[in-house]
């Protein structure tokens, strides 16, 4: 694909289902790998991240058949992992990489765990910590940074308090306690999403979750599964920053994952002026699924910091973006964690929205893009770095603009919605035109 051309303007009109959850869609695939049986997962992400997932549990042994959307997982048990032939590639996946790292922390073998030159970038010590105390040896050549060689074995249980907002490095601690030798603990001061608690009930473990404090018991009897993964709200908010920009748009995405941990974007949208409706929600294998429907609005801006910087991680991008579509910009704090994303997302938005004409300042946590009073977008050609939701917030950004964006590298958009620009170009009716 190489580069992307945005043409500005037109209207989101449509009705859709958006492919799974890739958090959700890692975490069935895992489970279902240490379950006894065969489990049916539908509607698992196309992602490119989740298909390093399933690659990855290939190589331990674990046979999975997939027809579109639908996998079959036949679990090994969680002793009937085998060692890998070569290292397992989680390529850009923070999430495989992490999760994975707690599972291969309980093996009575050997790993080694790398990934892409992004990936080979992003911090582990936050990882190695806590895995180790368990009693795992995990080494790495260059310093905290992946390729990992993790020595499983027997394990510890342990009481920790990471130190950094983390659902992945929770999620990995909570894997490992499945082969630890008592009760391990986690405690959240921000809380982060809770889908690997809510998956590994679904899959029968004994966990609990009360006031931040999460606790799963050793050794549980995991058995197979047939769940629905819910569609991807982080992917979901791209395709409402396009409708919430463009005039005359109207949007209803179905099937949607609203699950309260990671639906605060919709919350402080609603709270900057955007016409949000959830028509219908229901419980669905644990997970709240419901309908959005979206339609233009007005936005007014406001400043995100604290803990909802951190519940929102990943929707800051599209957020970031539409500041220049509201009257009083965006403004984002507490938002370190941008900065160690499969690209430094603050950098990468900063200096792609300014290539657009934006007025943003950059904070060590954070930015600032001024609102509408900055003057209207120019389309110009930006580089998403290789960042899969800095190249979505871009092109939204480029819709309202006044000419053609052109977007290097846009096919980095496959690691977590393959299908966004013909996504895009029909819900836009270039057709209608
Ligand atoms: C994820 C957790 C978050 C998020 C990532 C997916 C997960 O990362 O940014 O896209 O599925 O658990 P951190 O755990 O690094 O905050």
């Amino acid at each position: 694909m190489g580069k992307r051309t945005i043409s500005p303007g037109g209207s989101i009109v449509g009705q859709l289902e958006l492919p799974g959850d890739k958090s959700i869609s890692h975490r069935y695939a895992i489970l279902s790998a240490v379950s006894e049986g065969t489990s049916e997962i539908s509607n698992y992400a196309s992602a490119a991240d989740c298909q390093s997932t399933l690659e990855c549990l290939r190589r331990l042994g674990v046979g999975i058949e997939s027809c579109e959307r639908l996998i079959r997982v036949t679990g090994k048990g969680l002793d009937g992992l085998v060692t890998p032939h070569r290292a397992l590639d989680a390529q850009n996946s923070g999430s495989t990489m992490r999760m994975l790292a707690g599972v291969l922390a309980g093996q009575p073998f050997t790993t080694t765990v790398t990934g892409d030159d992004s990936l080979r970038r992003r911090p582990m010590r936050r990882l190695m910590d806590p895995l180790r105390q368990m009693g795992a040896e995990i080494r790495s050549s260059v310093g905290d940074r992946a390729p990992l060689e993790i020595r499983g074995g027997k394990l510890r249980a342990i009481d920790y308090t990471p130190p950094v907002p983390s659902a992945q490095v929770k999620s990995a601690i909570l894997l490992a306690g499945l082969y630890a030798d008592g009760v391990t603990i986690v405690r959240e001061s921000v809380s982060t999403r809770d889908h690997t608690e809510v998956a590994l009930r679904e899959f029968s473990a004994e966990v609990s979750c009360d006031r931040g404090i999460v606790r799963v018991h050793p050794r549980p009897r995991l058995t197979a599964r047939k769940l629905a993964v819910p569609g991807d709200l982080s992917t979901a908010v791209f395709l409402i920053g396009a409708t919430l920009i463009l005039p005359g748009s109207s949007l209803v995405l179905d099937q949607v994952g609203l699950n309260p941990t990671r639906a605060r974007a919709l919350d402080f949208l609603v709270s900057i002026g955007a016409a949000i409706r959830v028509p219908s929600l229901k419980a669905r294998d644990g997970e709240l699924v419901g309908t959005v429907a979206v339609t233009h609005s007005r936005l007014e801006g406001g400043t995100i910091s604290g803990a909802l910087a951190a519940e929102m991680i990943d929707e800051l991008p599209m957020l970031a973006a539409l500041g220049p579509y509201t009257e009083k910009g965006i403004e984002i704090h507490d938002a370190q964690e941008l900065r160690v994303k499969e690209s430094d997302r603050i950098a990468a938005l900063s200096e792609g929205l300014r290539q657009m004409g934006a007025r943003v300042e950059e904070f060590p946590d954070g930015m600032r893009v001024e609102g509408c009073s900055a003057g209207k977008l120019r389309g110009a050609r930006v580089d998403p770095r290789g960042d899969h939701r800095v190249a979505m917030a871009l092109a939204v950004a480029a819709l309202g603009a006044g000419g053609e964006t052109s977007i290097q590298g846009a096919e980095c958009v496959s690691v977590s919605f393959p299908e966004f620009f013909t996504t895009l170009e029909r819900l836009r009716g270039v057709a209608r035109q």
